[in-house]
């Protein structure tokens, strides 16, 4: 059986050889795509039985040219990146892997934080996490990461996640909330942490923003799609004590940094689960993953059910 790791953003050299080790323990072929087009991609999953990818787009036209595919692995937490409905429609299981990246984007929410409240270190004289609070939109994996991470900080925590019981949210010492206007309203700091669907794009824009606190910090570490850029453009003209701080570029990338010069940041590209622990993590947990869907049909983590 072969299983193919297409990344365009590559895997650290220590995860690479670790999936490797899974891939031959298991007695399978592994074909590594780093790099490549989607042209690359099309031409090398035609005999894959199993696609191991990261943010890599996989769409109809991939899923109709691999006729052997079985199972997609997105080694990570979000796979709005995936035609569900094609791969469902063709009999091909999709999984994630929960958990395996999400320190290494909590540890960057803050990364990004404390380097705007010292002004991006240009000298002047910043401000401090502790003591302020920091209001975490959805409680999964990474949100819960935050909030561990955040109390290291001493801050004040509240969090709003429809999907999760007020208890798992107050057993993590954290304020559960019913409603977004108060999450902004409430919080010098919101870190996002929604997934991207058809519900959620562009649905953080100038309401939601013009009702943070003075001089509030909007953190994304979630999609850039999540946000209407022309309402949070729009929010920072009025609010001049706002920032914006994200890990991927938004799409009016010049734009914000045009007018908003040291008040925003944003990674060049996405850089949350850029860490050879993150990588290794979920690179070895998709590779055990695909093997044990192809061994006997193992589908625990499968979103397309
Ligand atoms: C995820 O959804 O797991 C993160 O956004 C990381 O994505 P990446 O693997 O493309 O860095």
């Amino acid at each position: 059986m072969k299983i193919l790791v297409f990344t365009e953003k590559p895997f650290a050299q220590a995860a690479v050889k670790a999936i490797e080790n899974v891939v031959n323990a298991a007695g399978q072929e592994l074909e590594l795509v780093e790099k490549g087009t989607k042209a690359d991609l099309l031409q090398a999953v035609k005999n894959a039985n199993a696609l191991i990818v990261r943010s890599d787009i996989v769409d109809a036209e991939v899923i109709e040219n691999a006729p052997e595919l079985k199972v997609i692995v997105r080694a990570g937490a979000g796979y709005d990146n995936i035609d569900l409905e094609a791969a469902t429609k063709h009999g091909i299981c999709v999984m994630n892997t929960p958990g395996q990246n999400s320190n290494a984007v909590a540890e960057l929410v803050f990364g990004m934080v404390v380097m705007m409240c010292r002004n991006q270190y240009n000298g002047t004289s910043g401000s401090e996490l502790k003591g302020k609070s920091l209001g975490i939109y959805a409680f999964g994996q990474v949100g819960r990461n935050v909030a561990r991470i955040a109390k290291g900080f001493d801050m004040k925590l509240e969090a709003l996640d429809t999907f999760v019981p007020d208890a798992v949210i107050e057993e993590a010492g954290v304020k559960p909330l019913h409603n977004v206007d108060e999450l902004f309203a409430q919080n010098d700091f919101v870190s996002l942490h929604i997934p991207a669907t058809p519900a959620t794009k562009g649905s953080i824009g100038y309401d939601l923003v013009m009702k943070m606190p003075k001089n509030g910090v909007l953190i994304n570490t979630a999609r850039k799609e999540i946000i209407d850029e022309e309402g949070l453009i729009k929010a920072l003209e009025e609010r001049p004590d706002l920032r914006y701080v994200s890990d991927i570029k938004p799409s009016k990338a010049d734009e914000f940094e045009h007018k908003f010069a040291a008040r925003v940041f944003f990674t060049p590209k996405k850089m949350g689960a850029q860490t050879a622990e993150a990588n290794f993590n979920a690179g070895v947990a998709a590779a055990e993953q695909a093997i044990a869907y192809l061994k006997d049909g193992w589908n625990k983590f499968q979103v397309n059910k």
